[in-house]
């Protein structure tokens, strides 16, 4: 189905599975342990798999001056080691910026130089540390401080939009405006961290193979593993039906999946490949730091005239910037306005997207900057934003959001938080040691139209079966997409079966920015409503515009089951939704805010979060059970970045020091306080014709700036420089009395 215009009303409105809070169809598989990840297929293979493990470059930039792999090819259990020299000619996917196998040059640290299978996981690792190598080092450059200088503004792409906008003249309203503001922030580099690693199982069979991997976006990984390997796209079959969290690390096809792949042909055998803890942090991706300079203008009465964003980050040659300004595009009236992202080279393992890439760090900019501004200007936080609310694209006037209701969810937020009750003087509130604090931000997140299709069948027992390659990644896309076939034929959701994650199913959008549940729920409509007409077709109801409920169809007087359209065989309908211009025409975005409290103990510095709230605005919510999971799950996140979350450079060397769980830290649950999410009533019908949009990236954009801005009402220390610790807060404290 073409979706040009915006939707009326449909089946999916009666809001009888669509819109309740139904448990999460795969939880009894996956507390039972019966959900089968990548690395556990062994029942599904030919023959029992031998096992990769993968040496990574001990240098972060030069070549390979020689390798000598005759130790460790002589060593109990090994079957065949792959290096780039006898890989055969392997191409580049577009979506890794390094090579997935290095050598004989190093693009940077444990970039994957070799893999050694063998009969066990334990002779392999053996066996791979005996390979011998010596490298020539060539100078690199690490340090993004150092590096900013010579960045420029990368060429536009269209995820990112362009690097530079000018709206109006900003130099001339800033120098001009009566209270002004200028501060640089800065964002460190941030892992993923998810709890299951990069895992793949690779096996061949007729010239075509077969791969497990954890992967969020299938048919991305199938055209980037064709290219890889050299092969054509129909002989890549890549499954990925259950992901142990993803938040953009497994947007793309990674080293295990490229090596599972090589290695397995090599060995003429099953091969599977799990990156160790301590690899993935410098083997994979990364969400790159940031420089942030922001300066605002403004009147007396609060009112922008001038709102500039610039940023800065590094990647590796080819890769792409932390599109950090983004939000400041579209977040705030404002008449003259500058946003730039530069982009500088780095010589440090390459970034790439991470859960709300731009949006999550340019917000922990931002709405501290607004925190800032608003102090300046004697308004409340809440009131200051207000006062800048704007109903339109401020940078193309005549382009409305879809539906815009962040003023709304500050409102509610206040309310329920008891906002008005904050001292607003900062370090005056105590209660004993502890200093307390009260700070909020806006919370934003673009939504994105992406075609998605599906494939839905019919049985004669009235049951359905849902087939796309969309990918779950603890998300919740198993249920949602149940819940949306039981909505449109009319039954319920246990007579509904969800397979995703095959590279044999329709190709949906996928998970990622926010944009999988509208989009992949949309595909299953379009698919349904093809089957509402097959069936009534085959009933004889064609021209009585049936209605589907309670597993019967009706027309009329009559009433037939669901399963009888099925008497002759299955019903197969196939379709996708595929999206006109609305995205052209209006802006659609999510919206929010975040409310913290925090407690400050005067003499050590350490910073407790007591209680937080989210109110969200993001269209019609599909499940509120598995959307607030999203939300609390971002949330906690946010604590993260706020608090904890921090890859250390090491600048001489060029790789990340603490790459592992115990030295990257994210918090743990008795990090975390009280948490509650409302979602505020909204239907986007420009959106998909599920009106719905998404919430697992809006929950995390703009908490660790509420909590940063809490912080500072809590100390009156005002910290740039994420994330906050203790010891930048230390020397600003009160003194203990
Ligand atoms: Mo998200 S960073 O697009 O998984």
């Amino acid at each position: 189905m073409k979706f040009a215009i915006p939707a009326t009303s449909n089946p999916i409105d009666r809001l009888k599975v669509i819109g309740q809070p139904v448990d999460r169809i795969d939880g009894p598989l996956k507390t039972t342990g019966r959900a089968p990840y990548a690395y556990e297929h062994h029942q599904d293979l030919p023959m029992p798999p031998a096992y990769g493990v993968i040496v990574g470059s001990a240098i972060a930039k030069g070549r390979i001056s020689f390798m000598d792999l005759a130790a460790a090819k002589a060593a109990p259990g090994v079957l065949t080691i792959v290096t780039a020299a006898n890989a055969g000619k392997l191409g580049k996917g577009v979506f890794n910026t390094a090579k997935l196998l290095g050598g004989p040059d190093i693009q940077h640290y444990h970039q994957s130089i070799a893999l050694v299978v063998a009969q066990t996981f334990e002779q392999a690792r053996h066996a791979a540390s005996l390979v011998r190598v010596e490298y020539v080092s060539s100078v690199g450059e690490f340090d993004l401080r150092k590096a900013k200088g010579n960045a420029g503004l990368p060429p536009p792409n269209p995820f990112d939009g362009p690097a530079q906008t000018r709206i109006g003249d900003f130099s001339k309203a800033f120098s001009s405006a009566p209270v002004t503001f200028d501060e640089t922030y800065t964002t460190p580099d941030q892992s993923h961290a998810m709890m299951e690693p990069h895992a793949s199982i690779a096996w061949w069979a007729g010239g075509q193979v077969h791969l497990w991997t954890s992967n969020q976006m299938i048919a991305w990984s199938v055209a980037d593993m064709a290219t890889t390997l050299g092969i054509s796209p129909d002989k890549v079959h890549l499954m990925s039906p259950y992901i142990g969290g993803g938040f953009g690390a497994k947007l793309f096809v990674r080293t295990d999946a490229v090596l599972a792949a090589l290695g397995a042909r090599a060995a003429a055998r099953p091969v599977k490949v799990a990156l160790a803890r301590p690899f993935i942090i410098n083997n994979t991706t990364h969400r790159p730091a940031t420089i942030q300079r922001i300066r605002l203008g403004a009147e007396r009465d609060g009112r922008l005239t001038a709102i500039a964003h610039e940023t800065w980050s590094g990647n590796l040659p080819g890769g792409g910037p932390e599109t950090a300004a983004n939000q400041t595009r579209l977040l705030y009236a404002g008449a003259n306005r500058l946003t730039a992202m530069r982009l500088a080279l780095l010589d440090l393992p390459e970034g790439a997207a991470m859960r709300a890439p731009g949006e999550a760090p340019g917000m922990m900019a931002l709405e501290v900057a607004m925190d800032e501004m608003a102090e300046k200007l004697k308004l409340d936080p809440v009131e200051f934003r207000a006062i800048n609310d704007t109903q339109v694209d401020p940078e193309k006037r005549d382009r409305p959001f879809s539906q815009r209701q962040l003023v709304q969810c500050m409102r509610v937020g206040a309310e329920r938080f008891g906002w008005a009750r904050r001292d607003r003087q900062p370090g005056n509130s105590r209660e004993g040691r502890w200093l307390i604090g009260q700070g909020m931000a806006a919370a934003f997140r673009n939504h994105v139209q992406m075609k998605s299709a599906a494939r839905v069948r019919l049985d004669i027992q009235g049951r359905l079966t849902v087939e796309t390659d969309m990918t779950d990644i603890g998300t919740g896309s198993y249920t949602i997409l149940a819940q949306t076939a039981a909505e449109m034929m009319g039954v319920r959701l246990e007579d509904v079966t969800v397979l995703l994650g095959d590279s044999v199913f329709p190709v949906s959008a996928g998970s990622g920015g926010q944009f999988g549940a509208s989009n992949s729920t949309s595909g299953v409509y379009a698919a349904c409503l093809k089957l509402r007409e097959m069936v009534a077709q085959r009933l004889g109801m064609q021209d009585a515009a049936p209605t589907f409920a309670e597993g019967q169809v009706r027309a009329g007087e009559r009433a037939v089951p669901l399963g009888q359209a099925a008497t002759n065989g299955e019903l197969v309908a196939e379709d996708a939704v595929e999206y006109g211009d609305l995205d052209k025409k209006y802006q659609q975005s999510t919206f929010g805010a975040h409310f913290v409290e925090v407690a400050v103990d005067t003499a050590t510095g350490e910073i407790r979060v007591r209680r937080m709230l989210a109110v969200c605005a993001a269209g019609r919510i599909l499940n509120p059970k598995s959307a607030r999971s999203q939300v609390i799950g971002a949330m906690t996140m946010g604590v993260g970045a706020a608090l904890m979350e921090d890859l250390v450079v090491d600048k001489r060397r060029g790789f990340f020091v603490n790459h592992d769980l115990a030295g990257y830290e994210v918090p743990v649950h008795a990090d975390i306080p009280h948490q509650e999410v409302i979602f505020l009533d909204e239907v986007d019908p420009i959106a998909s014709p599920m009106k719905a949009k998404g919430v697992g990236e809006l929950g995390l954009c703009g908490v660790a700036a509420a909590i940063a801005n809490a912080i500072y009402n809590a100390t009156g220390v005002r910290v740039r420089d994420y994330p906050v610790t203790l010891d930048k807060l230390l020397a600003g404290l009160p003194a203990v009395v």
